[in-house]
């Protein structure tokens, strides 16, 4: 298949493109070449500025285009206005919803504002609107190697450190992620199908807490886990910042309760979490966040309290 990527030199796109070289798909990216620009020499590069001009597009042909990098409606119009031929795969997030209840479907309702979510609804809108039969995946939080984002893996690597960890909030509170492997090889089935629709493939099948997950995290370590009341680490200014995927702070209460049901029916294969912890232990050091004095500062005021 020739497959158009746009994006993919960071890490959802970088995954994808993986994926994509590994099935022999004939792959050519489209970036400004500032964000890995000497990966993948296999592929075809076109060194453009989606939002300027896209005449190398005009008249190539793709079976198919998978979206990474649009997160704005005219950005997804304007490839719309190049793209003559193939199959649209738009990425975008489950920050669409508004205030969805636990358990939401793919038809709950989305945000109708100007947040990160609410634009991603108008790129939705325009690719449904120039594309026939796209494929729009929501995706939760994305974790595995090349995660720029500093999240899941900081984690990991905190944990590994060993120690004793300040875990914020309640243990009890659930959290929903994909291996971005996982997500790249589903991505491309689904691009095969006719007419796929909506998806949020937010993993794991089962619940998942963040208990269970930072639990996860520290077998085969020395570290233990103290758990910190929200409202003690809110009134210090303590936040996702410092302490990544601490689901009570994510914008909507439920937005890591998807019922995955839909996606996993459609193919979608999930590797164990103790997998991707195993694999990301090995990555380079994690700067920034929560530093380790000041975690310890704050261990002792709790204690303290
Ligand atoms: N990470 C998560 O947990 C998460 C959760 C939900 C949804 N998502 C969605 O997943 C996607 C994030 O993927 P990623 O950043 O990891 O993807 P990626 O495709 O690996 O990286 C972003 C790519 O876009 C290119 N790019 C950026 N601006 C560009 C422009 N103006 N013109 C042309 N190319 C441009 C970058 O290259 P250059 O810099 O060289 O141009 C890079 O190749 C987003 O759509 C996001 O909404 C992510």
């Amino acid at each position: 298949m020739r497959m158009l990527i746009v994006g993919g030199t960071q890490f959802v796109g970088r995954h994808i493109v993986e994926a994509a070289l590994a099935n022999g798909h004939d792959v050519t990216l489209l970036h400004r070449g500032k964000t890995g620009g000497d990966l993948y020499p296999e592929a075809r590069h076109i060194i453009a500025d989606r939002n300027g001009d896209l005449s190398a597009l005009e008249h190539e042909r793709w079976d198919a285009t998978i979206d990474v990098s649009a997160y704005q409606p005219e950005q997804v119009g304007r490839l719309a206005d190049v793209l003559s031929t193939g199959h649209y795969t738009f990425i975008s997030t489950v920050s669409v919803y508004a205030d969805p209840p636990p358990g939401y479907t793919e038809d709950a309702r989305l945000r109708e504002d100007d947040s990160y979510g609410g634009r991603k609804v108008a790129c939705e809108r325009v690719t449904q609107t120039r594309f026939k039969d796209p494929l729009i995946l929501r995706l939760p939080y994305v974790v595995g190697p090349y995660d720029h984002l500093v999240r899941f893996t900081w984690w990991v690597k905190r944990i590994a450190a060993g120690g004793e960890i300040l875990a914020p909030g309640h243990p009890d509170e659930p959290i929903q992620l994909i291996d971005a492997r996982d997500l790249a090889k589903w991505t491309l089935t689904m691009t095969e199908m006719p007419n796929p629709g909506i998806f949020h493939p937010s993993g794991p099948a089962e619940r998942l807490s963040f208990g269970e997950l930072l639990t996860a995290m520290q077998q085969g370590t020395d570290a233990t886990l103290t758990w910190v009341d929200p409202e003690f680490l809110i009134a210090r200014g303590v936040g996702h910042e410092d302490l990544p995927l601490w689901p009570a702070l994510d914008e909507e209460a439920a937005v890591n309760q998807a019922d995955p049901a839909k996606a996993i029916n459609a193919g979608l294969t999930l590797r164990p979490l103790r997998e991707t912890i195993e694999d990301l232990r090995n990555e380079p050091p994690q700067p920034g966040r929560l530093g380790r004095e000041r975690e310890a500062e704050l261990l002792r005021e709790w204690r303290q309290r």
